[in-house]
């Protein structure tokens, strides 16, 4: 039985006890996907760990010039890295998620992350945007991030920002990729939001332009960061993880049903799954927490969690 399989029987059996009364901490907690997770290390690959593509300062000025600088109204309590207080409750554990993919990077080529999970409401714009905030912390950092929940667009309210032009303007033909961008407070955090409200989301992520987005901007990125909306109930997910290296599933502890959970993973291949981050886990889970944590080393390495 996998570790994931275990994490969420483990997660069923904590409601079922605790009647589902558990109360979502605002850390989420990085954990492993076992077999899946070594067979995504076994396949080896270039590794891009350390600088930037764009050392220099081209791609930079590229991004300042063509970029639209927003004032963004975040909702702090959420946002974790954009008020002044990067201690705060559940910023450590973001902290972890970071080293734990720049670990996986190192074993393959993983630049391009989609942010998954099987069902709504599980945290997933949560988890997306706070990986960003975590990703550009470090000096000379640049991260992109993507609302690419056509369907359910919670991005630019998470970050109180405008949500359009976006995403599915792109798409559409109407904008090129710098038209779409904006940045905010953070230097090197970019920002995508979702864009004009469609009719046909299925369609638009499946029209070749998201891949020609992601070539396009890719060189100008240390991370690019893709919330997606959740995999069960419709396919984008799945159409959009095709375009990225990796994918990371979230699964909301005493939530997430396991059979869903199941389902949402049979989506993606197994090379593609790079992580499972487990979401408002309570307090009292941490040691159970910790040996997730464990999990996601590689044998004979050691990390700092
Ligand atoms: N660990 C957490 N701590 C506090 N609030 C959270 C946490 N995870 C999610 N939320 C909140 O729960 C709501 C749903 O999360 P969201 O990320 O929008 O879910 P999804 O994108 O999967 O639909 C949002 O208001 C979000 O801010
Ligand atoms: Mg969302």
């Amino acid at each position: 039985m996998s570790r994931i399989h275990e994490a969420l029987k483990k997660a069923e059996q904590d409601r079922a006890n605790q009647g589902g009364a558990a109360q979502p901490g605002p850390g989420p907690t990085p954990v492993e996907d076992g077999p899946g997770l070594a067979e995504t290390l076994g396949a080896g690959g270039a590794a891009s760990v350390g600088m930037p593509a764009f050392s220099g300062s081209s791609g930079m000025d590229m991004l300042l010039a063509r970029s639209a600088k927003v004032e963004w109204k975040p909702d702090f309590a959420t946002m974790l890295f954009l008020n002044d207080d990067d201690g705060g409750r559940g910023t450590e554990e973001f902290r972890t998620l970071r080293s734990r993919l720049y670990h996986v990077r190192e074993s393959m080529p993983l630049k391009k992350l989609l942010v998954t999970s099987a069902l709504p409401k599980e945290g997933k714009s949560f988890t997306a945007s706070n990986l960003a905030q975590v990703m550009v912390r470090q000096h000379g950092r640049r991260a992109l991030l993507i609302d690419a929940d056509l369907r359910a667009p919670r991005l630019h309210q998470m970050l109180g920002t405008t949500s359009d032009p976006g995403l599915s303007d792109y798409l559409q033909g109407k904008n090129e990729e710098f038209s779409i961008m904006q940045r905010g407070p953070l230097e090197n955090l970019f920002f995508i939001p979702s864009g004009s409200g469609v009719a046909d989301p299925a369609e638009l992520v499946a029209n070749g332009r998201f891949k020609l987005l992601l070539q396009r901007v890719e060189p100008l990125f240390d991370w690019i960061i893709i919330d997606s909306p959740p995999a069960v109930p419709v396919s984008d997910a799945s159409v959009l993880a095709k375009e990225c290296d990796g994918v990371l599933m979230v699964v909301r502890s005493n939530s997430t049903p396991f059979d869903m959970a199941r389902k949402a993973r049979e989506q993606f291949p197994d090379q593609a799954l790079v992580g499972v981050v487990l979401n408002g886990t309570h307090e009292g889970a941490v040691p159970y927490s910790r040996y997730y944590y464990e999990a996601y080393q590689k044998k004979g390495t050691t990390t700092k969690a």
